[in-house]
């Protein structure tokens, strides 16, 4: 790369992160640039895939191990805030109860974040929606396939 260039994209990126940080939370711009639980889960006893209203989608995937979420990934192809919030989702989902997972509430996401700003709180919503969809489908699918009735160890 040549210099002019380079200084010209470090320019630029510093200008979004500038635009960036008048907008989001510090939490909030470090889980978009390096989100957690990214992802899915192969072979996921648990999933769900919603569209928003937005028209992004949000999917997560799980394992489930003594009861509890072993495993957790997200994908999204939404905004920054959708990225944000399916990383906090699942961080605070991970290593949870199935039952304490489905509590996990769009202001639970909000609040782990440091807030959204008005226009992305239903990413939020979004992420949660999905979570609890996921727990939904794998209890489910326990129901219809008695093979899965236990949970795995
Ligand atoms: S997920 Fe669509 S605007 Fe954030």
């Amino acid at each position: 790369m040549s210099s002019d260039f380079e200084k010209t994209v470090n320019e630029l990126q510093a200008s979004i992160m500038e635009d960036a940080r008048k907008v989001y939370s510090e939490k909030v711009i470090e889980r978009w640039l390096n989100p957690r639980n990214q992802g899915e889960v192969r072979n996921a006893d648990g999933f769900a895939k919603i569209k928003g209203p937005c028209g992004d989608t949000m999917q997560i995937s799980f394992k489930v191990k003594g009861g509890r979420l072993s495993r957790i990934k997200f994908m999204t192809d939404g905004c920054a805030s959708s990225i944000a919030a399916g990383s906090m989702a699942t961080e605070l989902a991970q290593g949870d109860k199935l039952e304490e997972a489905a509590k996990i509430s769009q202001q639970m996401i909000l609040e782990g974040l440091d807030g959204l700003p008005e226009k992305s709180v239903q990413c939020a919503l979004l992420a949660s929606n999905t979570l609890k969809k996921a727990i939904k489908n794998y209890f489910d699918s326990k129901k219809n396939n008695p093979a899965k009735q236990r949970y795995k160890e």
